[in-house]
């Protein structure tokens, strides 16, 4: 299971209530504040930016929030992240350990885009479509990529031996080391069949020993798909690809 923010923002935010335009953020906090005088008023900034952009869902609004996040960055990343983890808090639009673990663990990469950026001639609208699914697609524009050093001329493709090998290729397996058999299957997170802490119990649906469709796969599921892999072939090698888990 690949879970994207567009994925989780767009089909768990359900309010669309329309929020007066928020002022930007164009100063920083005033010096004479504490360091949590400081976080308070940057809060009281970028709270309603982001929660114009999550309610909305409209690409200016998120082009906005990014723009303030950005300014908020220079000073304090934290600031951004807290910011962020709050409104998602606020809003419930995951629960509480979900918004934790995605804002603290994908949030500095969106932070360190945002800041290489220039969120107003294009790249914010590029990563509030790539990364939030927000903005629509920008369109692919023509550009001009050179080589480190040109083609060499006297290249020659190697000749063939003839001999055919097998190779075992794995492609977005997600074991999951944390699947437990009997856990629940029906949760309200990303990825169920874990032993997440206050899930009632009995579970609506029992993870069963072989997976189940809201889950990634069982390490038994892993481990005897390799077993039963050597019975059928004898890979020279063996390439894993794609996003493990
Ligand atoms: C950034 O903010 C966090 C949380 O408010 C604080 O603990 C940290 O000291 C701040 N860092 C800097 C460099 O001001």
């Amino acid at each position: 299971m690949r879970i994207g923010f567009s994925t989780v923002i767009l089909s768990l935010v359900a309010a669309t209530s329309v929020i007066a335009a928020p002022a930007p953020i164009t100063e920083a906090p005033p010096v004479h504040l504490s360091q949590l005088e400081q976080r308070g008023w940057v809060m009281d900034r970028l709270k309603p930016l982001f929660s114009k952009a999550v309610n909305s869902l409209q690409c200016g609004a998120c082009v906005a929030a990014l723009s303030g996040a950005k300014s908020i960055a220079y000073l304090n990343k934290n600031w951004v992240l807290d910011a962020a983890n709050g409104i998602c808090r606020e809003m419930k639009m995951m629960d509480a350990d979900v918004c934790s673990g995605i804002v603290y663990s994908q949030g500095p990469v969106l932070i360190q885009a945002a800041l290489q950026a220039n969120l107003l001639s294009g790249d914010g609208k590029m990563i509030c479509f790539q990364a939030l699914g927000i903005c629509p697609s920008p369109g692919i524009s023509s550009g001009t990529v050179s080589f480190p050093k040109p083609k060499p001329t006297n290249a020659k493709a190697p000749t063939p031996s003839g001999k055919l090998v097998d190779v075992m290729h794995l492609s977005d397996w997600h074991v999951d080391a944390h699947y437990v058999p009997g856990s629940e299957a029906e949760c309200t997170k990303p990825l169920c069949c874990r032993n997440y802490a206050g899930q009632s119990k009995p579970p609506k649906r029992a993870a069963s020993t072989w997976g189940d469709y809201k889950c990634d796969a069982p390490k038994k599921l892993g481990i005897d798909m390799l077993k039963y892999a050597s019975t059928i072939s004898h890979p020279e090698f063996s390439i894993i690809t794609g996003d493990i888990p």
